[in-house]
């Protein structure tokens, strides 16, 4: 006898869950050094037209193939439809291998640097100094991987306890106190002298900057920070139960991942300003520039521990979904117990990781396509996997199941969805014609 399927607890739980997922080190960490990178207000203009565009709409998507269908990706679509689609559920497994691998490298820094910074090895450090901490860091052949294991261990812990019991209890706990924690980073942040070039910088758009590079980046962003593409959502919506709102629940969902990264924004970005640092350091600008700041600013010993408890609160919370993916997949169609299932697909991705994190360090002359290991997996999944998968799930909403997904975005008839021609609309055209013309646009 099959146990009953799992689902989760409340409303509210569903929505800390999803909103866990789609905050992470995408928000916190990506965000503010893209935006830093390409010109501050106009990518956060740019971005916040294409997530409450297309990635909105994508995420109902997700959301409404999961729970029509009540099952893990690959299943989804072969259940639903059949034919070649069950391919797109594939390359979602294939692209929660690729991010979870190295998303895990990263969030093993995060849990080191907590204790860096309580250790209080970067107090008074200049920008230049913490820069070598941070490289003879994750250059460092052994230390990093055993972070990153530590952090895997973490993620495959909390996905063993269940949807409900796992995943649901820890995102109502840990997301509130993201929450938190960010706004007393947010009350600091603003009143140190200086911080109104930031801000400034931040809102006040320069048009110019507003290139293909920067689209591409916006687009690619919004997919891995929405946490679409690749059916995480397709999985949590297949526990979600029948009455829920699914258009409300992506409303929800969106902002407040977009408002995450705003403040993560406002955080970070008059902080480095008001200390004089550059705000296109890229990848370390969150590692190095960051605890400079700190460094630099009264109260610094205690923002700064919490600020990368923050950080691996954002990215467990994720890389527990991620993990979901494959761990749901591999109960529903392979008939694995839970526990094997993490434990197995978690020692898979931790021993990809391991040479993701060797590839900024003693392999760094190991080269995939011109990029590192690191570089490349992130490459292929951001700039490619995911916006694919976004357009074959729009194109499947959009053309082969849109009776049968309005039906079921309105729990048939029961819910108000005023926009639904509009989300039609978008599903059928504007979302593959825009991400394929980006992504084509980027090579
Ligand atoms: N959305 C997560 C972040 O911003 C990453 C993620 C991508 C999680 C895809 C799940 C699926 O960090």
């Amino acid at each position: 006898m099959l146990a009953p399927r799992e689902h989760w607890g409340s409303r509210v739980g569903v929505i800390l869950a999803a909103a866990g997922s789609a905050v992470g080190l995408g928000n916190i960490w990506k965000f503010p050094y893209l935006a830093g990178q390409h010109g501050g207000a106009a990518f956060l203009i740019t971005y916040l037209a294409l997530a409450f565009t297309i990635g909105i709409s994508v995420m109902l998507c997700e959301f409404i193939i999961g729970r029509a269908a009540r099952k893990d990706p690959i299943g989804a679509f072969a259940k639903l439809k059949g034919g070649l689609w069950p391919i797109v559920g594939f390359m979602g497994i294939a692209a929660a291998f690729a991010i979870l691998s190295y998303y895990s490298v990263v969030g093993g820094w995060t849990l080191a640097y907590i204790l860096k910074m309580m250790t209080g090895v970067l107090v008074n450090g200049t920008s230049q100094e913490l820069g070598k901490v941070f490289s003879n860091f994750i250059e460092n052949p052994v230390r990093p991987i055993i972070f990153h294991a530590a952090f895997m261990t973490l993620t495959i812990a909390v996905v063993i306890g269940g949807i409900g019991r796992g995943i649901e209890r820890w995102c109502k706990i840990l997301l509130p106190a993201l929450f938190v924690i960010i706004l007393i980073l947010l009350g600091r942040s603003l009143t140190l002298p200086g911080a109104m070039k930031g801000i400034e910088y931040f809102l006040q758009p320069d048009f110019s900057k507003m290139n293909a590079a920067a689209f591409n980046a916006a687009l690619s962003q919004a997919f891995f920070s929405l946490s679409i593409g690749m059916g995480a959502m397709i999985t949590y919506g297949s526990y979600l139960d029948r009455t829920m709102n699914l258009p409300t629940s992506t409303i929800w969902t969106t902002s407040l991942d977009t408002s995450i990264a705003f403040l993560a924004g406002l955080v970070i970005l008059p902080a480095v300003f008001a200390f004089g640092f550059d705000p296109n350091a890229g990848p370390g600008l969150t590692f190095i520039t960051l605890p400079a700041v700190f460094a630099n600013m009264p109260g610094g010993v205690v923002f700064a521990p919490l600020f990368f408890v923050l950080l691996a609160i954002a990215a467990l919370t994720s890389a527990v979904s991620l993990l979901e993916v494959v761990v749901t997949y591999l109960v529903d169609e392979k008939g694995v117990s839970r526990r094997t299932a993490a434990w197995g697909s978690g020692a898979v991705m931790f021993l990809i990781g391991i040479p993701a994190s060797l590839s900024l360090g003693v392999w760094k002359d190991y080269t995939i396509f011109g990029k590192g290991i690191f570089d490349f997996l992130d490459y292929l999944s951001s700039n490619l996997l995911l916006p694919l998968g976004g357009i074959f799930i729009a194109l499947f909403v959009g053309w082969f199941f849109s009776e049968k997904a309005l039906e079921e975005a309105t729990a048939g008839g029961k819910h108000r969805f005023p926009v639904a021609r509009i989300w039609m609309f978008i599903c059928k055209f504007i979302a593959p014609l825009a991400i394929a013309w980006i992504l084509i646009s980027g090579l």
